[in-house]
This record gives C-alpha cells, structure tokens and sequence, in this order.
C-alpha cells in the first residue's frame, strides 16, 4: 500500500509573488499547496503604505486559477518615514497582516529599506500595542562584516535589544540560516518565533560553492556552514511552535541568476511540501509536519486554523529544468532531481 500523509491544509508564513508576468506564472504553484501567504513587499518601487497593499492584493488574487482558494496576507514594507497611523489602519482593517522590516541594502529591493532602527521606534511601539506582527530580515549590512557572520551580528547589535525594548512586540525572525538564531528563538518569550525554508534544511555553503559555482543555491541570508543546517533541521522537527513554514521562495529569472551578479533567492514553490516532507520523514519526523506547516504559524499569526487538507504519497516526482517564469523561464529548487514525496492534486486542480 502506498504510504500517504494527510495534513490540514497548510500555510506559507512568507514568500515572494513579484508583480505582472511573473506574479501571474508563480501564484497557482502557491495556490496549489497552500491555503494563505504571508506576502513580502519588496516589488520595485517597495509595497509602503496600506492602498498599494491593498491593490497588489487584489492583482494577486486575480492570478489565483478558478475554483481554487487562495488568501494572500499583505506586508508593509518598512521605510524610515513610515506613516504609523497608516499601518494601524491598514491593520485594523485587515489589509495588512504585518510589516516587514528590511535592514537598508540587505537584500532583494531593499534599498528603501529601514537606515536606523531607532527611526521607526514610534512605529514599532504602536505596532506592539496593537499586537501588528513585525517580520524581520535578519541580517546586519556595514561593509566591515562578513556575509557569513551577518545574522548572528544582528542578533547581538538589533534584535536582541529590540525584544528587551519591546517584549510585546511579535517578532518573526525569517529564514533563519544559523545555531546562533536557532537558539535566540528558543530561548526569547512567546512573542518571538521564526520561519525555516526549505533550501536552508537542504543545503549547506558547499553545496553553493564546490565543483563550481551554482547561482540558483544562492539566496540571502546566505546558506551557512553543516553544523548550522543541522541546528535548523532539530529545530524545524522539533514540534516547538516557535518553528513554522516560510519557504522565501524568491522568483528570479534564469538570466538575472546567472550573471555577472546574480540576484539573490531561491524559487521553490513548485514543490515546497514535498521538498520539506523529505527533511521530516529523513529526521524520523513525520508525525511533527502538520504542526511546523499548518498550525504553530497559524496560531503565532492568531490567524485560524485552514478548514480542508492536503494529501501526500510517497512516489517519485521528477522536478523540471525549468518552469515558465512569465516573462523568462525560472530554474526551480531542486531541478533536475527527484524528490520522493508527490502532492496529491485536489479536484480543482484535476
Ligand atoms: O534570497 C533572497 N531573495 N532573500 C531575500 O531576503 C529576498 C529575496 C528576493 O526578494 O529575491
Ligand atoms: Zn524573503
């Protein structure tokens, strides 16, 4: 008899849909799987205030296919001039799920990012009081340090200090890369807890860097050394509910990855489930896979729990070279390769 898993319907506490062509070929690998997304804002000019949240919402839910249900949660993207007033209201009435802070230059489109974290303390102190979840690029960006080192560097210099400020304030630590975040989330209060994905339970630094450089492993925070991705796989199958799904899956088209400089981010949406499946069943797990996809980001969010499940069977999958991108072909994680756990199409999809 084939072995099957079937778990309540999941979530994705964080990815990246872009806009136009691209949004419209990369949603239904989403919308597929999951039941909700948290949505990243970094588009190019950044999602800043609750009307353009509001409109990029209704152009994503316009690529979910017919018959499929599909809620995209929106981010704020944070600036040192943020309109708190905005945020609250955007907030309280639904449209926004949370804001982003993106550390100026860390990343994908973040060059309108938060300068000084002291900037936007009035907003982060009324973000608290009205229990408005803040997701965190975690990584610091002076020149002088290492990329390697830049997580555990934010730890000590931001985040730290900002949950001793703030104890009230939710914080997500996304994608988390090191032992040194693993065991910051574990040991901060129940407001703080972390997204894993996918790559970052997969690979290790080699895997990006021996034989050859590979530019579809590279995203940011940069994989890190074995010992880091083996902390990430204890916590992630730990069943701690500070631990939950957010795959960053992070579209780029193949030539803006394979480039002079290559963009950061790995596009793993197309077989996310499965490609996490692997990790819990590999780490005797497969009981703790509901909680880490479906139920602790849910509950963090204080968002209910799905109505509905996804069924998966232990059968080959073959994952393509490539898939339509929109405008270009993207190069999917794990291309090439063949997982061992197949996501069972519901009716819609039939
Ligand atoms: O690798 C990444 N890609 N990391 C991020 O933080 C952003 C993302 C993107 O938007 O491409
Ligand atoms: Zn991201």
């Amino acid at each position: 008899m084939t072995q099957s898993l079937t778990i309540r319907r999941p979530d994705d506490l964080h990815l990246h849909f872009r806009d136009g062509a691209t949004m419209r070929a990369v949603v239904p690998w989403s919308a597929r799987q999951f039941a909700r997304a948290i949505v990243m804002p970094n588009l190019a000019p950044p999602v800043t205030t609750s009307a353009l949240a509001a409109a990029y919402c209704e152009r994503i839910r316009a690529a979910v296919p017919a018959g499929v249900t599909f809620a995209p949660l929106m981010t704020a993207y944070l600036t040192d001039s943020t309109d708190a007033d905005d945020l609250v209201a955007g907030f309280a009435d639904g449209v926004l799920t949370a804001a982003k802070l993106y550390p100026a230059g860390a990343t994908t489109n973040s060059a309108s990012g938060v300068t000084d974290i002291a900037s936007i303390e009035p907003v982060l102190e009324r973000m608290a009081a009205i229990g408005m979840p803040l997701c965190v690029h975690g990584e610091v960006t002076s020149a002088d340090i290492d990329i390697f080192d830049r997580e555990a560097v934010f730890i000590d210099r931001i985040l730290a200090p900002l949950v001793e400020r703030l104890p009230e304030l939710k914080v997500i630590f996304e994608h988390v890369t090191t032992s040194q975040a693993v065991d910051f989330v574990k040991s901060a209060g129940a407001n703080v807890a972390a997204t894993v994905t996918p790559q970052h339970l997969h690979i290790n630094r080699n895997a990006m860097l021996v034989g050859g450089i590979r530019p579809h492993m590279y995203c940011l925070p940069v994989a890190k050394r074995e010992t880091h991705r083996l902390a990430l796989r204890q916590a992630a199958t730990s069943g701690s509910a500070k631990f939950f799904l957010g795959t960053d899956s992070a579209p780029h088209h193949r030539n803006a990855k394979e480039s002079d400089c290559g963009c950061a981010g790995i596009f793993n949406a197309p077989y996310a489930l499965e490609s996490y499946l692997q990790v819990f069943e590999d780490e005797g797990a497969l009981d703790r896979f509901e909680g880490f996809a479906s139920e602790h980001g849910a509950r963090f969010y204080g968002l209910a729990l799905n109505a509905g499940s996804v069924t998966l069977e232990k059968a080959p999958v073959a994952v393509p070279a490539e898939v339509d991108g929109g405008e270009a072909a993207i190069v999917p994680f794990h291309a090439g390769e063949t997982l061992s756990w197949r996501l069972v199409p519901s009716p819609a999809d039939a």
